[in-house]
């Protein structure tokens, strides 16, 4: 039975990923997957959450299964992080959520609880948008429809496009939004924008459904937040799915949370009793350790304040070495690459061809994806020189 089943091509980001590392070019640059790395190349971990690491080795007394909804300090910590603790939603009973593992999980829970509500719904993704969201929403059965949003020409957001497509999202559609540090583009909308578009939601009904894995790398973690806080205090009805990975480096932890905004506190609890039927047809309960770390980090006040100290910190080198490889680049080049300092968060399109895409990998080790994303914060001091001339040479 199983030996008709075919390889598969490897996944076009961590296939990338696997090829870089195993380059034995001494000059090697690898920006490929979404993983902050500091001077040394290194993911590192966080101080708080070695800190919390510790203290969680010392006190844990069992590794019994966690409860379905997962560890209750992590999902209020993650409610008041993502929406503020102060947020009208927040204060009328009307979010909800559950653990997930990791951000993918979370958006998996969010897409079968669109199914449930509307079986093969209508979900409008931006063009272009993160490669696995398709198949991994798709999965459950939802269907898909593409809207404008970035111009190669400006390196910005069309946003005018975005509106005319979004204006064809009804009542019984689902729209998907990068709640910041668009992936791949790194073009965001702006707070005047977000308000756009939470008229429209009011006005056509559309139940949006916004995924934000990177919140803290852009602008900082209110800041980068407030489009999303704003869509919550005007829409009845919404999806989060949030991630730990990038903004408390728990990357393999798997922590993850799908947040509801419901209509009532009623529909709230419903939502999460829906999510937990969906998670215990797919993996029972989500796993301990990251969610216990976050959780910890999170409702302690001296930790909270180290990990927001050092996500502060991380931010600032990814913004610093957005500087940099605009000044490298345009030096190297000759041509206008200020683009990379106005975008936000890990990605930025070099605006490159797949072919050029192609020749870096090959010619010069330097790995980023066909589509010309690279990953910012795989750029240090001893290979940004190396990826300047690299580029120059492919243009
Ligand atoms: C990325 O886009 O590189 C990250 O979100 C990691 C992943 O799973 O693809």
């Amino acid at each position: 039975m199983l030996d008709k089943l075919e390889r598969l091509p490897a996944d076009p980001i961590l296939g990338l990923a696997a090829a870089a590392r195993a380059d034995t070019h001494p000059s090697k640059v690898d920006l490929t997957v979404g993983i902050y790395m500091d001077e040394q190349g290194v993911c590192p971990v966080f101080e708080a959450v070695k800190k919390a690491q510790a203290v969680l080795a010392e006190e844990e007394i069992t590794k019994a299964y966690m409860p379905p909804a997962g560890d209750a300090d992590f999902n209020n910590g993650m409610q008041r992080l993502l929406f503020g603790a102060a947020h009208p939603a927040l204060a009328g009973g009307r979010v909800s959520s559950v653990q997930a593992p990791g951000g993918c999980g979370a958006l998996r829970i969010g897409a079968e609880i669109v199914n449930a509500a509307n079986p093969g719904a209508r979900v409008w993704v931006s063009d272009p948008t993160w490669p696995v969201h398709i198949p991994l929403l798709g999965s459950v059965g939802l269907e898909f429809k593409s809207y404008r949003y970035y111009d190669p020409e400006t390196h910005g957001v069309n946003f005018d496009a975005m509106v005319e497509d979004l204006k064809n999202a009804t009542a019984d559609d689902v729209v998907l939004f990068h709640g910041c540090c668009h992936n791949p583009c790194g073009a965001d909308l702006t707070l005047e924008q977000w308000g756009v578009i939470a008229d429209m939601a009011e006005q056509q009904g559309f139940l949006p459904f916004v995924d934000i894995a990177y919140q803290g790398l852009g602008d900082g973690l209110d800041q980068d937040a407030a489009g999303l806080r704003l869509l919550a205090e005007r829409v009845p009805e919404m999806i989060v799915a949030a991630s730990c990975s990038k903004n408390m480096g728990l990357y393999r932890e798997r922590t993850g949370a799908t947040v509801f905004v419901a209509k009532n506190q009623d529909s709230a609890e419903a939502l999460v009793s829906q999510a937990l039927v969906a998670a215990r047809r797919v993996y029972s309960m989500p796993p301990s350790h990251g969610a216990l770390i976050a959780g910890r980090i999170l409702s302690d006040e001296s930790l909270d304040k180290l990990w927001r100290t050092e996500l502060v910190e991380m931010c600032g080198r990814i913004n610093g070495l957005r500087k940099a490889i605009r000044e490298k680049l345009e030096v190297s080049t000759g041509r206008d690459f200020a683009f990379i300092e106005k975008e936000k968060g890990m990605f930025s399109f070099l605006g490159l061809s797949a072919e050029q895409a192609v020749r870096l990998r090959e010619e010069y080790s330097v790995y980023l994806l066909n589509s010309s994303r690279i990953n910012i914060a795989g750029v240090n001091d001893n290979n940004i020189d190396h990826f300047a001339t690299s580029v120059a040479a492919v243009l």
